[in-house]
C-alpha cells in the first residue's frame, strides 16, 4: 500500500517525501482553505512541485460544463495533478469525457460499492472510499472499503482504490490489510504510524547501557 498525505501543507508534504514514505498528495477545499491562501492555483502548484508523484486537487464548481471547464484548467497547472470529481451522475459525464481527453480523475466522496464500480466503469484512474465519515454515521467503512477492492479487483478494474478520511493509525492497519492501492492519512496520522512506546524505551535503554560503560 502507498501512502499520500492528504493535506494542502506544503512543510508537511515536504517532510513526509523526506521521509521516504509519501508518494502523493490529496487536497480538498476545506484542507486548502486551513492553509489560509485564497490563490488556490498557486497553492496547487506548490504542492504538486513539493512532490513528484499524484495530486489531487478538487473541482470548485458544480455542473458538468462548469466541472469539465475548471477540470481542464486545473489539469494544466501540473503534469502530476489529478483531478478529483464528485461521486455524481454528473461527475460521472465529466469523468468520462475527461478520461477519454487523457485527464486522471480522482472520483471523490466515495460511499458505496456502487459509486465505485460506476467511477471505474466510466474511466477514474482513482476511487476514494471515505472510511471516517461512513463511520462517523454508524457504517463500517473499512467493510465497504474492502468490498470495494474486492470487486474491483473480481472485474480486472484498473482503477486505484484509495482509502480516505483516515483517523487513526488502526485505519491504515486495516486498509493495507483489505488490500487499498493507497492510503491518503492526514500528517498527525503519519506521525502516529512510525511511533510505538517500546521503540522508544527501547532507545533510552540502548543509549543509558552504553553510558554506563562509558562513564566507567
Ligand atoms: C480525501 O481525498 C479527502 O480529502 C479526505 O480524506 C477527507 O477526509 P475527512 O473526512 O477527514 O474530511
Amino acid at each position: 500500500m502507498r501512502i499520500f498525505l492528504d493535506t494542502a501543507n506544503v512543510e508537511q508534504i515536504r517532510h513526509g517525501v523526506r521521509m521516504g514514505v509519501v508518494s502523493g498528495v490529496t487536497t480538498n477545499p476545506t484542507i486548502n482553505a486551513k492553509e489560509g491562501n485564497a490563490d488556490y492555483e498557486a497553492l496547487s502548484k506548490e504542492i504538486c512541485s513539493s512532490v513528484s508523484g499524484p495530486v489531487s486537487v478538487e473541482v470548485l464548481v458544480e455542473g458538468v460544463e462548469s466541472m469539465l471547464r475548471q477540470a481542464r484548467q486545473i489539469h494544466s497547472w501540473a503534469k502530476n495533478v489529478v483531478v478529483k470529481i464528485p461521486a455524481t451522475a454528473e461527475g460521472l459525464e465529466v469523468t468520462s469525457l475527461l478520461s477519454k481527453e487523457g485527464i486522471k480523475v480522482n472520483m471523490t466522496l466515495c460511499f458505496s460499492l456502487n459509486q465505485a464500480i460506476l467511477g471505474a466503469l466510466a474511466g477514474a484512474a482513482y476511487v476514494s472510499p471515505f472510511v471516517g465519515r461512513l463511520d462517523d454515521i454508524g457504517t463500517d467503512g473499512i467493510q465497504r472499503l474492502k468490498e470495494i477492492v474486492e470487486v474491483l479487483k473480481c472485474y480486472q478494474l484498473r482503477t486505484e482504490v484509495i482509502a480516505a478520511s483516515i483517523r487513526h493509525p488502526m485505519h491504515c492497519v486495516a486498509a493495507a490489510m483489505a488490500g487499498a492501492h493507497i492510503a491518503t492519512v492526514p500528517y498527525n496520522v503519519l506521525l502516529q504510524m512510525i511511533q510505538h512506546p517500546m521503540t522508544t524505551a527501547g532507545i533510552s535503554r540502548f543509549l543509558a547501557d552504553w553510558q554506563k560503560v562509558t562513564k566507567k
